[in-house]
């Protein structure tokens, strides 16, 4: 089955067992920075010197990224190392001042990524994280059922939105760009819950402003 019938069929799936909640957030990411522009400004504001991004893909990102040294870890395409980031930890014992998570966007290996990128981040580092503000049900679906999909890395920020040991934000821009820093959390989120993975599409439509801890571009300095 090629990945297009597997989409389909996913669809299928997605429509017979998933959440029948059709609403959509209207986002409109063309006028709000890019993730190239958080992450270079943020390189150069803080005089950053070593870079790790967790999927390149075609490097059209990892190629305009300037700063002193940069590793970059796809078992695919792209990037300096041909593996999948489980395997690049295991052997890595490099400290990084920045990290971009931008792999495989499904719960249970981002938050891999960001359990080993916290062990290998300098301590006043920052973590980056791809796509945590899907638009709807079915972009942030696991298994993917289209080509253009977030994933659900939302799960994941709702979670260290509640750790006391870390400080989470979500930047509007680019689909959403999760902040991790390793400070104490400023503003903990009080869930309630220990399922992150189980939670629901209609509840991050009506909370994501308060789960994820919006903030904009401009923001940033005033924030660290
Ligand atoms: C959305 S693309 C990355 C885009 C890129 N960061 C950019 O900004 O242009 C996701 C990439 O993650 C890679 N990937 C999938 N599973 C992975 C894993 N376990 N470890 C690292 N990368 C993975 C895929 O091969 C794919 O190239």
């Amino acid at each position: 089955m090629n990945y297009k019938n597997n989409f389909k069929f996913n669809r299928w799936y997605h429509y017979i067992f998933g959440e029948k909640f059709y609403k959509k957030l209207d986002f409109k990411w063309n006028e709000y920075p890019n993730r190239y522009s958080i992450i270079q400004e943020t390189i150069d504001r803080k005089n950053y010197k070593s870079y790790l991004e967790i999927g390149c893909d075609q490097d059209i990102l990892f190629s305009k990224i300037r700063i002193e040294k940069k590793i970059g870890v796809d078992p695919v395409s792209g990037g300096t190392i041909r593996d999948t980031s489980d395997n690049f930890f295991k052997k890595n014992n490099l400290k990084f001042d920045i990290i971009f998570i931008d792999g495989l966007h499904e719960y249970d290996q981002v938050k891999k990524d960001i359990n080993n990128s916290l062990l290998f981040l300098s301590d006043y580092g920052v973590i980056f994280l791809h796509d945590c503000l899907p638009k709807n049900f079915i972009s942030q679906a696991v298994p993917r059922a289209r080509a253009t999909w977030n994933g659900d890395v939302w799960k994941n920020i709702v979670e260290s939105r509640t750790k006391p040991e870390i400080d989470t934000y979500v930047i509007y821009a680019d689909n959403g760009i999760a902040m991790i820093l390793k400070r104490p959390n400023k503003r903990m989120l009080n869930l309630g819950t220990a399922n992150f993975k189980q939670l629901k599409f209609r509840n991050y439509f009506y909370n994501y402003k308060d789960y994820l801890n919006i903030i904009y571009q401009e923001d940033l300095k005033n924030i660290f």
